[in-house]
């Protein structure tokens, strides 16, 4: 398809207009970071998530799915490291009062040298980061910014604060009075639910080590620098795993969910080329390697998905906390013959952020397309290559006309398929008009059902991608739909 634009800007406008994500509270003017699903998006994510689930816990016969408690009891906060440790740099400026994350400010000025095409300099600044953040040197990261002359975008100025950490946990009370409440924490991560939970899981599943935990639900971040959309939230999704395996074999499966999380990716339609691994420099208190599978974002190469190898700091940190003992027998014959015997598991977690992926999964289906008919007229339209199998709505049916007995037919496929997949039935407007807005919100295929029917019980499928309609048979539409989507 010929002259094909993607803009960001426009796919957030897009992303209102059809129903996908809107602002939270927005007749109160917004909330910033904190975004509603609309009833396209709701069905998209749900669609993602059930994918997700189902290849890690349906597909992988030694992976089980939970659901933890968003609220879990503070001491897990504290064994975590979350309450000492879960904190980023910032710095402010004193004349706006505008908080920084140390990485992201520094990060935006190089973004900024690599546009007047200084990439050397680019280069070195980042490197000169990565070091100081590494070695946890406040004192220089706010030199390195002093020295680079990086100001504050609203006032201009270069006039900084020193850095200092700030913990992004929200906290709030619990219980009905001041007097018997106490401070707990809403969730910075999905993980805890599945490390409290290790032990119930592997003894009432009988689980054998190697295997896994997986869970998806919401996670709370007071982030500083909210920004781009979906992409950082103070209120988001996780969809996260735990692989339990023994101590001195996780680097194994650490290059095991490694390439496995890729190829994952790769299933739902993202091209390998916008894929790429970065490998963590300093590492998060409880891990041994850690790496981030990146995606190219319309705004640069980001995080999409972390995969950590944790060791057993999480296990033996609750163990210490909570005084229970939290270990695995593991009865199976080392090499000399000896058994395992009892042990803390070292865990391989992967971590991908639901809404990250809804991003990635719209950017790369959003297209404006343009094109000369042969007739030598311009034609248009906007259009959302979601693949089949996540699209929120499989199957749009379309009656030519409103009369002559042709609604009672749609109707009646309709209610053949609905039980089996997401339908939308349109009477209303001009086929034309009514196929756009199914490109528009991403529909892959329209049956339209008009006089022909009632003679040959055939019907006209139109196929979002290439717009080609054929001629089938209404009795093969459900089959072939579902023969498209599984
Ligand atoms: N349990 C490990 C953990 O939470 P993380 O790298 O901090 O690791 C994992 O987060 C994933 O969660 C990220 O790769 C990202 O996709 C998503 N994520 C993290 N913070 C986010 C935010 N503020 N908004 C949206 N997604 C976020």
């Amino acid at each position: 398809m010929a002259n094909e634009s993607n803009n960001f800007a426009e796919l957030i406008a897009h992303c209102k207009e059809y129903g996908y994500i809107f602002q939270s509270s927005e007749i109160y003017d917004g909330l910033a970071a904190v975004y509603d699903y609309g009833q396209n998006g709701a069905q998209l994510k749900k669609n993602i998530r059930d994918y997700w689930w189902k290849s890690m816990t349906q597909l992988h016969d030694n992976i089980v799915g939970i659901d933890a408690a968003i609220f879990m009891h503070p001491t897990t906060w504290k064994a975590s490291g979350h309450v000492d440790n879960f904190s980023d740099p910032m710095i402010d400026n004193k004349d706006s009062n505008k908080r920084y994350r140390v990485d992201h400010l520094i990060e935006a000025h190089a973004e900024a040298l690599a546009l007047e095409g200084k990439k050397e300099e680019e280069f070195a600044l980042l490197k000169n980061m990565d070091a100081l953040i590494a070695a946890s040197d406040y004192a220089g990261l706010k030199q390195l910014i002093v020295d680079n002359n990086i100001k504050c975008a609203i006032s201009k100025t270069c006039n900084w604060t020193d850095v200092r950490e700030f913990n992004l946990m929200f906290s709030t009370q619990i219980g009905s009075v001041a007097e018997e409440s106490d401070t707990i924490y809403l969730r910075p991560e999905t993980a805890q639910g599945i490390f409290v939970n290790f032990l119930n899981v592997q003894k009432t599943g009988r689980m054998k080590i190697p295997f896994g935990i997986a869970q998806t639900g919401k996670a709370f971040r007071n982030e500083i620098v909210a920004r781009q959309f979906i992409f950082r939230m103070r209120e988001f999704e996780q969809m996260e795993m735990q692989f339990f395996v023994r101590p001195g074999t996780q680097m194994e499966w650490y290059n095991f969910w490694k390439e496995e999380r890729k190829k994952w990716h790769e299933s739902l339609g993202i091209p390998p080329e916008k894929l790429r691994y970065h490998d963590h420099i300093k590492l998060a208190h409880y891990a041994d390697a850690a790496l981030d599978i990146e995606f190219e974002f319309p705004f640069g190469w980001k995080e999409l998905e972390g995969i950590h190898s944790r060791t057993d700091f999480d296990l033996t940190q609750h163990q210490t906390y909570s005084k229970k003992k939290i270990q695995y027998f593991d009865n199976e014959l080392k090499e000399d013959g000896k058994p395992y015997g009892n042990y803390i598991p070292y865990v391989v977690e992967t971590s991908v952020g639901l809404d990250r992926l809804f991003l990635t999964v719209m950017s790369l289906a959003y297209a404006n397309e343009k094109w000369t008919k042969e007739d030598g007229t311009e034609d248009s339209r906007v259009v959302l290559r979601i693949p089949a199998k996540i699209a929120p709505t499989k199957l749009a049916i379309l009656p030519l006309l409103k009369k002559d007995g042709l609604p009672e037919i749609a109707k009646q496929l309709m209610d053949d398929c609905k039980g089996s997949f997401m339908c939308f039935y349109e009477e209303k407007d001009a086929i034309g008009k009514r196929y756009r807005r199914m490109d528009a919100i991403g529909t892959p295929f329209c049956v339209t059902i008009d006089h022909q029917t009632k003679e040959d019980n055939t019907v006209t499928i139109r196929y979002r991608d290439t717009m080609v309609q054929e001629r089938i048979a209404l009795a093969d539409v459900k089959h072939l739909i579902l023969g498209k989507i599984n």
